[in-house]
């Protein structure tokens, strides 16, 4: 049952209550500890002091038929606010000391990574991460690097659903994925657009590694006029890739194909492309000659990722992108664009290079 505490309030129809709230907020007199009141018709609103005669002239200007008494109040209880604030009592201060510091949120997912000291602890890391975020159904936690062919990486759920199928928002469009079966990284988000953003219409792109389809489909939302090949090897990830490009709307703009991107470039997009997205920054050195394959006679842009080692790591990437494009006996026009996109381990990030291929 919860505690009630008399206040100074304010009665008023319901059909002004929007407007009351908005217009006592705005003047910082709403009592945010107590529970308003629903009476009928009416509703209640504790106040944290009575307003002066000021005040109550500029109120009674915008809304009418309004009282003011005393009524008893329930107390809002609430929530703790992070999960430090949940775990404060049941974890040692050194043990607080070691929580993640940042958490990855994908749909209704939420993904954290353990450390060592805090493993006997796991179970009620993830009930912390249920109570503090009330959207979350599923907590994970890291159990391995991203590996394989797929870059998929293993989790365990440590609390909630066991369901690891969730629906992702990312600049207005909607991704199915399971994180278990296909790589998705909302860490990429900024990525996703920056390349988007630069794709004019009537173009034709290969997205070479696409998984789920967050380049591809935001270049096809973002553009009228576009042609994009989405090449995967992993069959579930284009299973999403196909569902998403079905309730994004982008048939027909969004073409998946299921292959390894060098057979498919070679057998299929040979010399059809004025951009070329190459998202596998474990490999992509080694698939420079079948992006350059896939560019038009003409040339055109390559998006290339890579991962690196300090020091120098854009130096080493660029470097891997200029002889990469020579020996696929083109030569590289112009560097666009050199970033470092994260950092994936101490002292190793991932680069991001785009570049204007001839
Ligand atoms: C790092 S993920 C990137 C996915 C996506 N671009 C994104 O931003 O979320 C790389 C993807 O490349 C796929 N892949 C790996 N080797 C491949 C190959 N030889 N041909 C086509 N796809 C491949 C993997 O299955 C994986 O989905």
């Amino acid at each position: 049952m919860n505690r009630l505490v008399r206040s100074h309030c304010i009665k008023i129809h319901k059909r002004f209550g929007e407007k009351a709230i908005r217009l006592l907020n705005k003047l910082s007199l709403i009592n945010k500890d107590l529970k308003i009141l629903n009476l009928g018709d009416h509703l209640l609103i504790p106040i944290k002091e009575k307003p002066s005669n000021t005040v109550l002239n500029e109120i009674s200007k915008h809304i009418e038929e309004l009282e003011f008494s005393l009524h008893e109040f329930p107390v809002r209880v609430k929530g703790p606010k992070t999960i430090v604030d949940y775990l404060e009592d049941k974890l040692p201060p050194y043990l607080l000391a070691s929580l993640p510091r940042s958490i990855d949120f994908i749909g209704d997912i939420a993904v954290v990574e353990i450390p060592e000291e805090l493993e006997p602890h796991k179970y009620l890391i993830g009930e912390a991460v249920l109570k503090v975020y009330k959207r979350v159904r599923s907590v994970l936690a890291k159990s391995g690097a991203v590996r394989g062919t797929y870059r998929v990486r293993d989790y365990e759920v440590i609390a909630g659903s066991d369901n690891t199928e969730t629906l992702h928002k990312e600049h207005g469009c909607k991704y199915y994925l399971d994180l278990r079966k296909v790589y998705f990284s909302p860490r990429l988000s900024y990525e996703h657009y920056r390349v988007a953003s630069q794709v004019h219409d009537g173009e034709v792109v290969v997205d070479m590694f696409a998984g789920v389809g967050p380049f591809s489909i935001l270049i096809a939302k973002m553009r009228s006029n576009v042609l994009v090949y989405s090449i995967d090897i992993n069959p579930d990830a284009i299973g999403y890739l196909k569902r998403n490009i079905y309730t994004n709307g982008v048939e027909g703009k969004v073409i998946p194909i299921l292959g390894d991107a060098r057979e498919v470039i070679g057998t299929r997009l040979t010399h059809i492309a004025d951009r070329v997205i190459m998202n596998l920054p474990e490999k992509a050195a080694e698939f420079i000659d079948a992006a350059c394959m896939a560019l038009k006679p003409s040339g055109g842009i390559i998006h290339y990722y890579q991962f690196s080692e300090a020091p120098y790591p854009i130096e080493k990437a660029r470097e891997s992108l200029i002889n990469g494009v020579a020996s696929a006996g083109k030569f590289i026009e112009a560097i666009l664009t050199e970033r470092v996109v994260r950092e994936v381990a101490p002292y190793k990030w991932q680069i991001a290079i785009d570049a204007r291929v001839r």
